[in-house]
């Protein structure tokens, strides 16, 4: 049996919002297990839920086979980060993580080893008698991951812990918290509503959509693999094709029909350019017109107008030579396992 399991949790806001519709996951012992969504899709709620701070309305949570409906939060043994750092200014970073341990009633000489474990762990072993006023977002962040593991929990909730620091800090603090998370070994919920943190960080990622789950898997299968098209869309970017005859055409070309496909779409990095007149070399193509071009370093988009409608075409590693001008004439090389189809409900249906 799983470690965590939620099963068929509802939450209910006012007369008739669903914060949450029907939902049901697991997660393993020492999973690092991501919420990934948009604002407002129900993140926050399911980790309140789980960590005790509000009811279910209906649904039941069990962690390591005990039913959580009868213990309270303090009694659950979950550490959380949130994405305040919520530090005591006028405590030291020593004080401040070993104020976990209070309500607990450890005895002073083990509270004097577990918290300058839990600061080795996070790398701030020789800050432990600082103030955390003169520490930076990322330090401050350190210390409540800290607090958070100084009383060895059953379970990890981090609430969007990165969002208030800035881009590259949070690039450096993502890798660090998922190699402490490996290094603990404690089953982690992370939740997040930026898709590159959630493939970075994650042993597993459920997107989460208006109260529901769209998709649980591992970022590979989440990123290549996507079951509907809001995982298509909100994690990676899609080119979505226009219907038509110059559609039909090339999926003629690429032997792919599927009866009652309400969308076709493919991902940007999936097709090439080449001369226009070009025959394909196995795929199919689509005469085009470069409307801009945007180069980003280590890659470039080219934004092709076809018949089939408006394709981003990522090139990588562009040289100076790749340099596409707008107006110029190419064809947008499509292979046949590029395309992905959905149906009219936003269900893959193939490719
Ligand atoms: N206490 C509450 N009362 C009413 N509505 C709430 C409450 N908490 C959250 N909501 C609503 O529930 C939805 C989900 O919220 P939340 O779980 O915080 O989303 P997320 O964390 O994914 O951004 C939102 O529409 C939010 O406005
Ligand atoms: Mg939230």
């Amino acid at each position: 049996m799983s470690y965590l399991v939620v099963t068929d949790a509802a939450k209910q806001f006012g007369p008739s919002f669903m914060a949450l519709n029907g939902v049901s996951l697991s997660v393993e012992r020492g999973e690092f297990f991501t919420l990934l969504g948009p604002s407002g899709c129900g993140k926050t709620t399911l980790l309140r839920a789980i960590a005790g701070f509000n009811d279910l309305t209906s649904g039941e949570i069990t962690l390591d086979g005990s039913n959580l409906r009868v213990v309270p939060p303090h009694q659950r043994d979950i550490g959380m980060v949130f994405q305040d750092y919520a530090v005591f200014p006028h405590l030291s970073v020593f004080d401040n993580v070993a104020f976990g341990l209070k309500p607990r009633k450890v005895p002073a000489a083990q509270i004097k080893t577990r918290v300058t474990q839990a600061l080795e762990a996070v790398r701030l072993g020789a800050m432990a008698e600082r103030l955390p006023a003169a520490m930076s977002g990322g330090q401050q962040q350190r210390i409540g991951l800290a607090r958070a593991m100084v009383i060895n929990p059953r379970l990890l909730l981090m609430d969007e812990p990165l969002s208030n620091l800035d881009a590259k800090l949070r690039i450096e603090l993502r890798e660090e918290i998922r190699d402490i998370q490996k290094q603990v070994d404690i089953a982690t919920i992370y939740v997040t509503h930026d898709q590159e943190e959630a493939l970075a960080i994650s042993d597993r990622i459920c997107v989460m959509n208006s109260g529901k789950i769209e998709q649980i898997g591992t970022p590979q299968e989440i990123y290549g693999n996507p079951q509907t098209r809001f995982v298509a869309e909100f994690v990676g970017t899609l080119n979505i094709f226009q219907p038509g005859a110059a559609l039909d055409a090339m999926l003629g070309k690429l032997g792919l029909a599927h009866a009652g496909a309400a969308t076709w779409a493919v991902r940007p990095e999936h097709l090439d350019l080449a001369g226009p007149d070009s025959d394909g070399n196995g795929s199919a193509t689509l005469p085009g017109t470069v409307s801009k071009y945007t180069y980003l370093g280590r890659e470039a988009h080219v934004q092709v107008e076809t018949p089939a409608g408006r394709l981003v075409v990522q090139l990588p590693n562009p040289g100076m030579a790749a340099t596409r001008e707008a107006g110029e004439a190419v064809s947008v090389l499509v292979p046949r396992t590029a395309p992905m189809s959905f149906s009219a409900n936003g269900a893959r249906m193939g490719g």
